[in-house]
Formats: structure tokens, sequence, C-alpha cells
């Protein structure tokens, strides 16, 4: 079981020629709502991908429909609470090359409570990952919880805020996910084994996932690299690719399967989410790969 804590959003997605420059205006061509969030859509993932996930997030009324959905998915949905606070939302771009630019405001996101967190820990099962981004509240509390309840934590730190990020305890942090820019950030360097050798360097018991879009992804451990080419596909909107990965690659190893595999499947997961709008709904079964 995956333990996850993590943000829920309303996505308002805007299809444009060019994603907006600063001081201009641009007309959309298109207006779309969304389920997204980085915690959904990951958890959606990894529940697509076949783990079981129990889901720790707060929304507001309105977002009442995006706890049906998980709890539609079988995510078990006991810990997210509505509160009156407004539901966060994200306000998104996706240029006809499928790029995005995304503003997120937190909302309900930013006011979990310590007490269903705790929750979260007690239940009968032992999750086997704590999973988090940085959408939230509360994630160094969580990461120094689960490593009190020696549950390993997989953290993608987005979005990244590298002088907030790097005062986060990650020397307790078993699986970082990052992409090329997010690495670039945290590691003060540019190529892909240069962002590894550095991050390892600093966080020796580190399992470091970084993924490079359209160039595929690399996992790094202790000596281990191992790097897998990207696929090629038609492109439609970027949008949670990201966020499918890490799912898809989290279930995997819940599942028992080696990091070699997860890397794949995560890979050709992500590969699929690119060709479809939208930020949950684009993420695929395992019946579409
Ligand atoms: O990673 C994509 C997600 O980022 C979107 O669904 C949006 O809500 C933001 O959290």
């Amino acid at each position: 079981m995956i333990l996850s804590l993590g943000s829920l959003n309303i996505d308002h997605v805007y299809r444009v020629k060019d994603i907006s420059l600063p001081g201009e205006t641009i007309a959309a061509i298109d207006y779309r709502v969304f389920s997204g969030g980085k915690g959904l859509n990951q958890a959606l993932a990894a529940a697509r991908a076949g783990a079981k996930v129990r889901h720790i997030g707060c929304i507001g009324p309105e977002g009442q429909w995006l706890k049906d959905l998980m709890a539609d998915e079988m995510i078990e949905v006991s810990l997210l609470e509505v509160k009156d606070i407004a539901t966060g939302h994200a306000i998104i771009q996706v240029s006809e090359t499928g790029e995005n630019s995304i503003i997120i405001f937190g909302g309900a996101n930013r006011a979990l409570e310590t007490e269903k967190l705790e929750q979260g820990f007690a239940s009968k099962t032992r999750p086997s990952f704590l999973l988090l981004q940085n959408e939230t509240n509360l994630v160094p509390n969580a990461i120094e919880l689960a490593v009190s309840h020696d549950i390993p934590v997989a953290f993608n730190p987005v979005p990244m805020d590298a002088r907030v990020i790097k005062e986060y305890p990650l020397q307790d942090v078993s699986l970082l996910f990052v992409n090329e820019i997010e690495g670039a950030l945290l590691a003060d360097e540019e190529q892909p084994d240069e962002i590894v050798e550095s991050i390892l360097g600093r966080f020796p018991r580190l399992g470091l996932v970084l993924t490079l879009g359209s160039q595929g992804a690399i996992f790094a451990r202790d000596r281990m690299r191992l790097k897998l080419p990207g696929n090629t596909v038609e492109v439609v909107d970027t949008t949670a690719a990201g966020d499918t990965f890490v799912g898809y690659f989290l279930a995997w190893l819940d599942q028992g399967h080696s990091p070699e595999e997860a890397l794949a499947t995560a890979n050709r997961a992500a590969a699929f989410c690119v060709t479809q709008p939208g930020a949950s709904p684009s993420i695929p079964r395992l019946a579409d790969l």
C-alpha cells in the first residue's frame, strides 16, 4: 500500500498558440476544466498501475467531485477532508506544441492538519512508501513522521523553490524524483550526469530518478546507473506526464518489480500521457499500455 499525501486541484486549462510572455495579452483557442493536482495525479497513476493507495488531502466544498473521482478509482479517501476553504486550483496554458505553463493556488491544499497525517500512519496495513510532492503544507513534518515509523519516503519536490527544498530533511528521503530543470536547481549543475553525481554525492543513500522528457529517464542509486531513452510519440499535452511517471514507477516497486522494470513501465506510461489532453484524464490504465 502506498500512503500518499498531496494536492487536489481543479485545473483550468487554456489552449493557446504560444505561451504568453510577460506584458502580453493573448486569446485562448479553447478552455476546459479537468481534475488535477500533483497529489491527485500521482495517486491516480499509482492506483491505475495496480497499487493500493491511501490518500491524505484537503479540498473545499466545490471540490467534492475530486474526492468522488479518487474514490471511484478505488483510492482510500477517508482521510481526505472537506473544509470551508477554496479548493486548490491551477491555471494552465498549453501551447500548440503541447508545452505547458502552470500557476497553482494552494487553497485547501495548504490547510492539512497533523492529526490527519498521524492517522495516515496508524492503519493496520503498513505502507511501502509515503509519497509526497511540494504543493501542500506539512511536507517536512510528513518526512520526519515517516522516518520515525521506518517508512521510506518518495518525494517529488515540485513546485521547486531550491532555497526552501534545501532546508527539508532530504537526507531522510529514499527516492527523489526530479526533472532536468528541478535537478539543475538542486544540484547547481546543468548536464544530467553531473546533476546525478552532485545530488548523490550529497545524499549517498538516495535513489534518484531524473526524468528527461522526450530524452527518457535515469535511475541512480549507489553505483547503479540505469538510463532509458524516451519514446517517440505525437505530443498533445505534457501536463501530468511527470506525475504519471512517478505514480507508475512507485506502483511498480510496490508490486515487487526491479527499478529497471519500473523505469521502463513508467517511461511508457508517461509517453502515453502526453498523447492525451488534460492532467488526470490523460493518465493511462494498464490496458492502455
Ligand atoms: O503536474 C501537473 C499538475 O500540476 C496539474 O494537474 C496542476 O494541478 C498542478 O498541480
